[in-house]
């Protein structure tokens, strides 16, 4: 077993965390139901201070703001008070009184550590939370995590957001099953707000929806409980894109009920207007349903047939979903084919687009086969973890030991060359 170097001095395996391991061990063992007791035995649940009914979360981040959402239980006037190590306390105070508190610090410096705690009337409530702000250097490093179908709130999910919190990432996304099972507002709470309590407090979360997310209300409960970037025409949460570095994120609706995804939908219209308008170097695009899988839920032609060329076109550089509960990662592929397989795992230009299956964040595992076209494939319990620097990018693959079971790294000899 090996770490992340980075990792070496923050992961502590305690006595706790190893009945927590083991505790997920057998949830792995007998899966995850729909109960909520037995989603929530032998987790942590968070224990909200004071009037919180939920959060905080932050959202929206940028080089010199952040967006901070909670709900209290009762209605009260909202502020946060917020400082860095070297300035003194500022206090934003929310527009009006209720329960839904949203509020956006702005004027802040760029790659700073901040302070904050929420208030409610003139008195403190819960503890210090802290956040980073966005480098405004185009190059400047950046970790990110993601994972997939985990809205459990079974003990697996608390060991998925174990490693990713140990990773120290500036932002995860998510490939969806935010919620399961139904995504109604009281699975919302139990199954994202309070196993992601520890995660989103400190680390803006960028969600794409799964199947599970949109039973209930075509995931109304859910969408309204996030602040996402609003860059679709009509105002829409479900598919989104946002800058980071030198990064382009791209978040689909991509599940059996959001609608075909062919060139006259207003989704495929939206991205291929979005993809024309990046000139990032790197494009990461993220969403449910895997375009190829060898996995139960396997391939999805009409897919493949609407997206793949979009990304051939535009030169996506990597493509992550979920829905199957495995890890898989392509070689690089185009038009259907492999390409530049000899490589592996260490790319220089490839001419494709790498496709991953990260579906192992806290429900119940699938088997997996192994086509061609597969890089490597795990059906194991896990995050990934990206670091971006420049012109390169590097994926880890890490299990809840903390071991990277799978590594793959991407040059580009010319950053900003479309692939
Ligand atoms: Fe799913």
């Amino acid at each position: 077993m090996y770490l992340i170097s980075r990792w070496n001095k923050d992961l502590k395996i305690s006595w706790f965390t190893t009945i927590l391991l083991a505790a997920g061990l057998m949830a792995g063992l007998f899966g995850c139901g729909s109960d909520e007791s037995e989603y929530t035995a032998g987790g942590t649940p968070h224990d909200f201070s004071g009037d919180i009914e939920r959060g905080p979360q932050l959202a929206l981040a940028s080089t010199r703001s952040m967006t901070i959402a909670w709900r209290s239980l009762e209605s009260t006037e909202p502020a946060v008070v917020y400082w860095s190590a070297n300035g003194l306390p500022s206090t934003r105070t929310g527009d009006r009184p209720g329960t839904e508190h949203v509020i956006e610090l702005d004027g802040l410096l760029p790659d700073t550590a901040y302070f904050y705690q929420l208030q409610h009337g003139a008195r403190s409530v819960g503890e210090v939370h802290n956040f980073w702000t966005a480098a405004d250097t185009p190059d400047a490093a950046i970790r990110f995590g993601v994972f997939g179908d985990f809205g459990c709130g079974c003990p697996a999910q608390y060991e998925s957001i174990g490693v990713l919190k140990d990773s120290q990432p500036d932002l995860v996304l998510t490939t969806g099953d935010n919620v399961y099972y139904s995504g109604s507002a009281r699975e919302v709470r139990q199954n994202y707000f309070i196993p992601m309590a520890s995660l989103i407090d400190h680390v803006p979360v960028y969600p794409s929806l799964g199947n599970h997310d949109v039973i209930t209300g075509n995931g109304s409960p859910f969408l309204d409980s996030l602040y996402l970037p609003v860059n679709d025409a009509d105002g829409s949460e479900r598919f989104y894109s946002f800058d980071r570095g030198n990064c382009h994120f791209i978040a689909l609706e991509v599940t059996d009920r959001a609608g075909d995804l062919s060139p006259g939908s207003r989704q495929y219209q939206w991205l291929v207007r979005d993809l024309q308008r990046t000139a990032a170097t790197w494009v990461v695009c993220y969403f449910h349903h895997p375009l190829y899988s060898d996995s139960s839920h396997g391939d999805a032609p009409l897919l493949q047939i609407h997206l793949a060329p979009l990304f051939d076109e535009y030169g996506v550089d990597v493509v992550l979903s979920g829905h199957d509960h495995t890890y898989q990662r392509t070689y690089p592929m185009r038009a259907g084919l492999v390409l530049d397989g000899q490589m592996e795992p260490n790319y220089t230009d490839p001419q494709g687009t790498i496709y991953v299956v990260t579906g192992g964040g806290g429900a119940t595992l699938y088997g997996l086969w192994r086509s061609q076209r597969l890089a490597a494939g795990e059906s194991r319990r896990h995050v990934v973890i990206f670091d971006v620097v420049g012109n390169e990018l590097n994926l880890s693959a890490v299990d809840y030991n903390g071991s990277v079971f799978d590594r793959m790294k991407i040059t580009k000899r010319v950053p900003g060359d479309g692939r």
